[in-house]
């Protein structure tokens, strides 16, 4: 799948007073009526057992100058996942507020299937910020899809 270039979503909820919140890039669209996701987490991540727990949470959508944010989700040494960028709650969850989209889901089912948890989510806020080009991940590096060049007929 790392020849699949995908965007990069921030997940997370709060449970019992705690924000928790992973990178993940298994993130789709699922139905537009009722207006839905679904999130694929390793039932190992951090983030796993308090969703399932707390049954809201937020699909962050990554934008290229939220990089920073991806980077201090990743960093193994941080303390804090939440102190790089800025976070409100929305619906009792962490909302990146300078992120490409955000949508805060109530969850109405999931599947486990293998190392992984299928999370379904009913949308119940969503977010939008114009011009902002996705942080996308392609072969193990973040790249700028703004930046492709014309297409030259050699793909
Ligand atoms: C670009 C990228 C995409 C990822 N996508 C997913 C994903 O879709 N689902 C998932 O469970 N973990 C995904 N991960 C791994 C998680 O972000 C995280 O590192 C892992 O679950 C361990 O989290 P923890 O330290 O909070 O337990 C991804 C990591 C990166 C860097």
């Amino acid at each position: 799948m790392r020849h699949v270039a995908a965007t990069v979503y921030a997940v997370t909820t709060r449970h019992d007073g705690l924000a928790a919140g992973i990178l993940a890039t298994a993130v789709n669209s699922l139905s537009f009526d009722p207006p839905s996701l679904l999130v694929c987490i390793n039932r190992n991540a951090s983030l796993h057992d308090p969703l399932l727990a707390e049954k809201v949470f937020a699909v962050n959508v990554l934008g290229l100058s939220n990089r920073d944010v991806a980077d201090h989700f990743m960093n193994p040494e941080a303390p804090d996942r939440f102190s790089t960028g800025n976070w409100q709650d929305i619906a009792g969850v962490p909302v990146l507020t300078d992120a490409q989209s955000s949508f805060v889901c109530r969850l109405v089912h999931h599947h486990e299937f293998g190392t992984h948890s299928v999370f379904i989510g009913e949308l119940i806020a969503a977010h939008h910020r114009e011009n902002a080009t996705p942080l996308t991940y392609f072969d193990r590096n973040y790249i700028d899809i703004s930046a492709a060049p014309e297409r030259s007929g050699q793909d």
